[in-house]
């Protein structure tokens, strides 16, 4: 595994994101929603570096089917989403690469009538971004590399990796065949 972003990197920026986000949102009825399962661990993070009144709430989205590493039909379970009503909505995810899960997320949201929706993210893929939208917080801006950790997964492992990094060929079919031992990447982080 190759350390794209350490930890340290990581929590430094999020705690400049959290500043800026509590900055913007003072005064303001701030629901932060989480888009499952990539985000979680940015939003434990980042909801304790902002420093204002605000909820938490979570939305399921997928576009990457299991162990693919390319963008598949994009689904959306709102089964989880609160009463949204007024409230100034921040999405939460992960990364945004080609954009489309934040398009048909912000479609979503709409029937949910907040008075205001923005979007955050840790990484933005901008070369392979394919829609008119851009994240209005993001952490870092990466190649077109697929990564794990901090979050991100490969067919649902990695994500509890405290760095970003890029995964060797091999550590893919392990993780494809569910063999994976995760013990070195963990190592290289330090
Ligand atoms: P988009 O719809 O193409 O912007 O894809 C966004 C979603 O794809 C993210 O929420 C991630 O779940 C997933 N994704 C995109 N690139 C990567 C990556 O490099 N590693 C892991 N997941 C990724
Ligand atoms: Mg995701």
């Amino acid at each position: 595994m190759r350390v794209l972003i350490s930890e340290a990197e990581i929590q430094q920026r999020v705690a400049v994101l959290g500043r800026q986000i509590s900055e913007h949102y003072r005064g303001r009825p701030l629901t932060i929603l989480g888009v499952l399962t990539g985000s979680v661990v940015l939003l434990a993070d980042l909801i304790r570096a902002a420093d204002l009144p605000l909820k938490v709430a979570l939305i399921q989205a997928s576009s990457y089917g299991g162990m693919r590493t390319s963008p598949g039909e994009l689904s959306i379970n709102r089964a989880l989403v609160p009463d949204l009503r007024g409230r100034d909505v921040l999405v939460l995810d992960d990364i945004f690469d080609t954009g489309r899960t934040m398009v048909g997320l912000f479609e979503t949201l709409e029937e949910f009538q907040p008075s205001s929706v923005r979007c955050a993210v840790l990484l933005w893929k901008k070369q392979r971004t394919c829609v008119e939208m851009e994240p209005d917080y993001f952490g870092f801006q990466i190649p077109d590399e697929f990564v794990v950790g901090y979050g991100m997964d490969f067919n649902d492992e990695f994500r509890h990796l405290p760095f970003i990094g890029v995964p060797e060929s091999a550590e893919l079919k392990n993780a494809e065949s569910g063999t994976s031992d995760n013990t070195e990447a963990i190592g290289s982080s330090e």
